[in-house]
């Protein structure tokens, strides 16, 4: 299972994840198709990077002129702070350099800028980055890397899967606009959730099929049918883009049907068997799938999470979410005959699956 891998990843303390070329394009793409002017005059800041090969850092250099940035800063992570410990060589481009360092390139990170042309070839590229070590290890939370948030517009990295909802406060506290790579299950988290909700942040505009692969130095470790023994790439089937930057496909309205057309020619045979149930417990409907949703049901709807990759602020309102519920926040959505649990809802009994709950705009 491809979604275990996340809990393995976890377990094994492997933070290294590293993206993919074209999934970094496809997602910045997005972006610049809604808004050109998007980066327009922008620094923006890579961190828990390696920029000496890391996609972000090749994709944003190569990509300077054409995304207007003013800025691009990049830094990485010092080898001898990674919790996976593998054996680390310096790059032939590091160690032929003439400010390498045995020492520091073990125990520093390192820090990239780019923001003119330095070669004399008439335009600023991959070829005019510029680097030196970081004084302290590159950790996100130091007061170094801290400065270069503060001086960012927009910070943009697959941050370690183990560290997400830290590194998403540390974004928010700066105030700084964002583009991450994050795990679907990130979506429950109630200070995640209420970004969410708020509409401070949304899901981007999202890997190819919802697939995202991987490269890792311990890819081989995971062999579930879903390395992939030719590309050396790890499948993960449940990670997205977390951003508050404005894509094109979060304005558009999902095509549904009515309530009545989904009893009588839904694909999902439990509709069309057993039409929505109310829950036990919430005065709102069950719909168990996002392309369920029938779009012309006034009440309250529990969605699986992935709705979110569908959501579009002009279509539905996120009412909140199983956990609002349990903490008192929606009181009004408790049948006021029900004695049992506020967990989760419930169907005949039967315990759902985490759930978002929203209703239709007017
Ligand atoms: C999932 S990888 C992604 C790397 C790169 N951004 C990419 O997408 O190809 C996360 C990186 O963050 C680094 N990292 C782990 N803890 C960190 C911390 N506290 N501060 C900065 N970087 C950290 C890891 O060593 C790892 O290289």
């Amino acid at each position: 299972m491809a979604n275990s891998n996340l809990a393995k990843a976890k377990s094994a303390k492997n933070d290294e994840f590293y993206t993919q070329y074209q999934d970094i394009e496809k997602e910045i793409m997005a972006y610049l198709e809604f808004n050109p002017n998007t980066f327009e005059g922008k620094t923006v800041l890579l961190p828990c990077d390696d920029p000496e090969w890391s996609n972000f850092t090749k994709f944003f250099a190569q990509n300077f002129e054409r995304l207007k940035l003013k800025k691009l800063i990049s830094t990485s992570y010092a080898p001898d702070s990674k919790s996976l410990k593998i054996n680390y060589q310096p790059t032939l481009f590091e160690t032929t350099n003439p400010q390498f360092d045995e020492k520091k390139t073990i125990v520093n990170g390192k820090i990239f800028t780019l923001d003119h042309d330095t070669s004399g070839d008439g335009k600023i590229d991959v070829s005019d980055l510029e680097w030196t070590y970081l004084k302290g290890d590159g950790d996100f939370k130091s007061e170094e890397i801290k400065k270069l948030r503060d001086e960012a517009d927009i910070i943009i990295t697959n941050p370690p899967f183990s560290l997400f909802r830290d590194f998403l406060a540390w974004i928010m506290e700066a105030n700084k606009q964002f583009v991450l790579i994050g795990s679907m299950n990130a979506i429950t988290y109630k200070d995640v959730f209420t970004l969410l909700k708020e509409d401070k942040m949304w899901l981007g505009n999202g890997f190819k099929s919802g697939n995202a692969f991987f490269s890792s130095p311990i890819s081989n470790d995971y062999a579930d049918g879903v390395f992939d023994k030719e590309t050396g790439l790890v499948k993960f089937r449940n990670c997205c883009w977390f951003t508050s930057l404005d894509h094109g496909k979060r304005h558009q309205p999902m095509a549904l049907m009515s309530y009545a057309d989904n009893l009588k020619f839904s694909k999902h045979k439990e509709i069309k068997e057993n039409g929505y149930q109310e829950y036990d417990n919430y005065n709102a409907i069950e719909v168990s799938f996002t392309d369920a949703i029938p779009s012309d049901y006034d009440g309250i709807m529990g969605v699986p999470i992935s709705f979110l990759d569908k959501y579009s602020p002009e279509q539905f309102e996120i009412v909140g979410s199983d956990t609002d519920i349990k903490d008192g926040k929606l009181p009004e959505l408790i049948k006021p005959n029900w004695n049992g649990k506020i967990d989760r809802g419930y169907v005949k009994g039967k315990r759902i699956y985490s759930r978002i709950l929203i209703r239709h705009k007017k």
